[in-house]
């Protein structure tokens, strides 16, 4: 039954996708004009890294109550993660945004996790990618991103600040900041770590994993994140997921460097490092059909369905 309704209601939303946008997707005609100043180092991709980013990215889609003494499902799947010290939520209903920033049990590890679309949603959210860009960052004029995404985050911005600078308060001797999400949560992540480096919140070094993330921002935003945070994130895509191919890169909007994309559906682990452009037209940007929403819910062969 549920099964049923979701093929009929993915099979609408990609109608509605193409009505909507108008997209035969991403095709990159507009590809020669990326041209990023300061090509990011490579930094090493870890699976287990990825594994433990993934699990807090899930939990936030988890309650309030099993997020507080760390027993949600994502939690203690596998023990892929020690138990978390929450010690701030960041929520905003009216924007429907929520996070969480947290401590390791080793007092290592700060980190800062956005939750994405709910399934419920999910289709409303994807029909309504395609918004007008605003222009948040003074310094750097020409960098725009998307205004629901900016506007979401900027609803949160302010106990994200309060909650970053107590957690690191209440771990001075933490060495790693964790800023991660799944989805638009990858998406608020990416706004996050701008805005922490920008605003100097935090002088540790980011670690930064995120999946199935949508476009941010146009060329410039991707220069002034590159300035700012001075390296690159690890973006990972499943196979088919639609999600990253949104919105198009017609409508101006690039992804961050290096996509890891894992291409093939019999071997959940399998994945290729993509090239630093962030557009790699040899990995997911060689898709353009067959995109499904069903690979954006199960990263690594994990089903985003237990929370
Ligand atoms: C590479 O990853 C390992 C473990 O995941 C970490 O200890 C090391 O610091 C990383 N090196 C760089 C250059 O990021
Ligand atoms: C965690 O909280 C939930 C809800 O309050 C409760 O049912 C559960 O027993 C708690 N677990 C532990 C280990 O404290
Ligand atoms: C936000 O909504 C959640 C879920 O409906 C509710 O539990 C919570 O109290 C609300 N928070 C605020 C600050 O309104
Ligand atoms: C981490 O810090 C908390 C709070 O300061 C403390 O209770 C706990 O024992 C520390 N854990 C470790 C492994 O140092
Ligand atoms: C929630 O977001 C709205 C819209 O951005 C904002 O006006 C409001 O102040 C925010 N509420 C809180 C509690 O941050
Ligand atoms: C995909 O994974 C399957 C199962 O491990 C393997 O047999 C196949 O060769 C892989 N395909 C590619 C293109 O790597
Ligand atoms: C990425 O790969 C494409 C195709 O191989 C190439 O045209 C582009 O210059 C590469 N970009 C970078 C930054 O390596």
């Amino acid at each position: 039954m549920r099964n049923g309704l979701f093929i009929i209601s993915t099979i609408f939303i990609l109608i509605s996708i193409t009505v909507s946008i108008g997209i035969t997707l991403p095709k990159t005609k507009t590809q020669q004009h990326i041209k990023i100043e300061n090509p990011s180092p490579v930094t090493n991709f870890s699976l287990s890294t990825a594994f433990e980013h993934l699990m807090y990215s899930y939990a936030s889609y988890c309650t309030e109550v099993e997020l507080s003494n760390w027993t949600c499902p994502y939690c203690t799947l596998n023990g892929y993660l020690q138990p978390l010290r929450v010690t701030q939520y960041l929520v905003n209903n009216s924007t429907n945004t929520f996070g969480y920033i947290g401590v390791t049990g080793d007092n290592q590890t700060v980190v800062v996790t956005f939750r994405g679309t709910q399934f419920s949603s999910l289709e409303n959210w994807i029909t309504n990618l395609n918004f007008p860009k605003s222009q948040p960052y003074p310094s750097f004029s020409g960098a725009l991103v998307h205004e629901g995404f900016y506007e979401a985050y900027r609803s949160v911005s302010s106990q994200l600040q309060v909650g970053i600078i107590q957690a690191q308060k209440e771990c001075p001797q933490c060495q790693k900041l964790i800023i991660t999400g799944h989805s638009l949560g990858g998406a608020l992540a990416i706004l996050c770590a701008l805005d922490v480096y920008e605003s100097g919140y935090s002088q540790l070094p980011l670690e930064m994993y995120t999946f199935g993330n949508p476009r941010v921002g146009n060329v410039a935003f991707i220069e002034y994140f590159e300035q700012i945070v001075l390296q690159s994130i690890h973006r990972l895509v499943n196979d088919r997921d639609i999600v990253p191919h949104l919105p198009p890169i017609d409508l101006n909007f690039y992804h961050l460097p290096i996509e890891v994309w894992f291409n093939n559906a019999s071997a959940p682990l399998q994945y290729k490092i993509c090239n630093n452009s962030g557009e790699d037209p040899s990995c997911s940007d060689s898709l353009d059909v067959a995109l499904n929403i069903e690979q954006h819910l199960d990263y690594m062969g994990i089903n985003k369905d237990l929370c």
